[in-house]
């Protein structure tokens, strides 16, 4: 459906689709309204006092009104249904291939990053017919990524990610916004969405504040903070091996000594650094310290891509965590494994190693 004077511009794959929900949504409201008060005003004129209707046999029932009055409401609620749900689940799932752009909403500003490295504050460049998947998650408060053109809109939580995609389809500045009161200045928590030639946007992406890709910010970063001291091929300490960890399955412990399988995605890697005694890996012991209140997100977004960095379900390098699980750890008969359990490195030292922790705490 064309635009409608009142809305802001189409601008992304998904727009017309809502506002085609919207405006049968709206044309059955009106339809009814226009029905109800029009048989409203014709018998209240028409059987008003002193005119002289046939008021006599008035009908006290009729099988086929009553199968209409119900059987028709019953249809429009059920393909409303149907219909709406179908577009929910289109602009709920995103593409596989989607380009992924980290987001921070903060009080009262929006960071993003893109993989490539180059960030910005309240600006998010996107190429033009490319799909864009927003990952997104919050320092302080809940706020919401809001951009009308899109008809896009989805919460931005503390301490989990959401994330939103769309596809620009066309070229230049739109607003956003952010849609969740989160304070004082949450009106002032505005921004641009600017969508670029695919051309342009690599330019763009490879001038300015790059500074290495977020992978290799993040391999930096992992080394200062020591995680490498535990999570190294050659550490001393029991730690799970990162690599291939991202879109892999990973065996967890649980109280009752059994084992879940999880998917290893940026919610599994984020949580395991902020919140590492909760979903810990089958075969290994609690030692990880956390970091929470010591890496912001911004940090822990890198942390997050070059994790991912280090293979992934589809690179052919999978294995993750599977090589930390003892032989005698209960699989779960559903745990879909990506590739034989490989062998830890030689040189790592296996037997006894739990025993002997030497823990680096963060920032030494
Ligand atoms: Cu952030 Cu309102």
């Amino acid at each position: 459906m064309d635009e409608i004077f009142y809305w802001p511009s189409i601008a992304s794959s998904i727009a017309s689709r809502i506002d085609t929900l919207f405006n049968v949504l709206n044309a059955i409201a009106v339809f009814f309204i226009l029905l109800i008060v029009g048989c409203l005003i014709y018998f209240v004129v028409k059987y008003r006092r002193g005119t002289n209707a046939d008021r006599s046999n008035p009908p006290d029932e009729n099988l086929y009104v009553e199968v209409a009055w119900t059987g028709i409401p019953i249809l429009i609620c059920l393909g409303l249904f149907g219909f709406s749900t179908w577009t929910y689940l289109q602009v709920m799932r995103a593409p596989k291939d989607a380009m992924p752009v980290y987001v921070v909403g903060k009080q009262w500003m929006w960071k993003i990053q893109h993989p490539q490295g180059r960030w910005e504050n309240n600006e998010l460049h996107v190429p033009l017919g490319q799909d864009i998947q927003l990952i997104m998650t919050s320092e302080d408060v809940i706020h919401s990524f809001f951009v009308p053109a899109f008809r896009v809109k989805q919460d931005v939580v503390p301490g989990r990610y959401s994330t939103l995609w769309f596809k620009p389809t066309k070229l230049g500045e739109f607003h956003l916004f952010c849609a969740e009161y989160c304070g004082t200045k949450h009106s002032g928590m505005v921004g641009t969405i600017y969508v670029m030639k695919p051309e342009d946007y690599q330019r763009w992406l490879h001038s300015g504040n790059a500074g290495g890709t977020m992978a290799q910010q993040g391999e930096q970063l992992f080394r200062e903070l020591g995680c490498g001291g535990c999570h190294g091929p050659g550490a001393n300490v029991r730690a799970p091996l990162l690599d291939g960890i991202y879109n892999n399955p990973v065996p967890l412990q649980t109280p009752d000594g059994s084992t879940k399988v999880i998917i290893g995605d940026e919610r599994y890697i984020h949580d395991s650094i902020v919140n590492p005694e909760q979903e810990v890996a089958a075969g290994y012991k609690p030692i990880m310290p956390s970091f929470r209140g010591q890496l912001d997100e911004s940090k822990i977004r890198l942390l997050i891509e070059y994790i991912k960095s280090l293979g992934t379900a589809n690179s052919g390098r999978s294995g993750g965590l599977k090589e930390g699980v003892p032989p005698s750890a209960p699989q779960s008969p559903n745990a879909p494994l990506a590739s034989p359990p490989k062998e830890r490195p030689a040189t790592t030292p296996l037997a006894g190693a739990t025993n002997d922790v030497n823990v680096r705490t963060p920032g030494q």
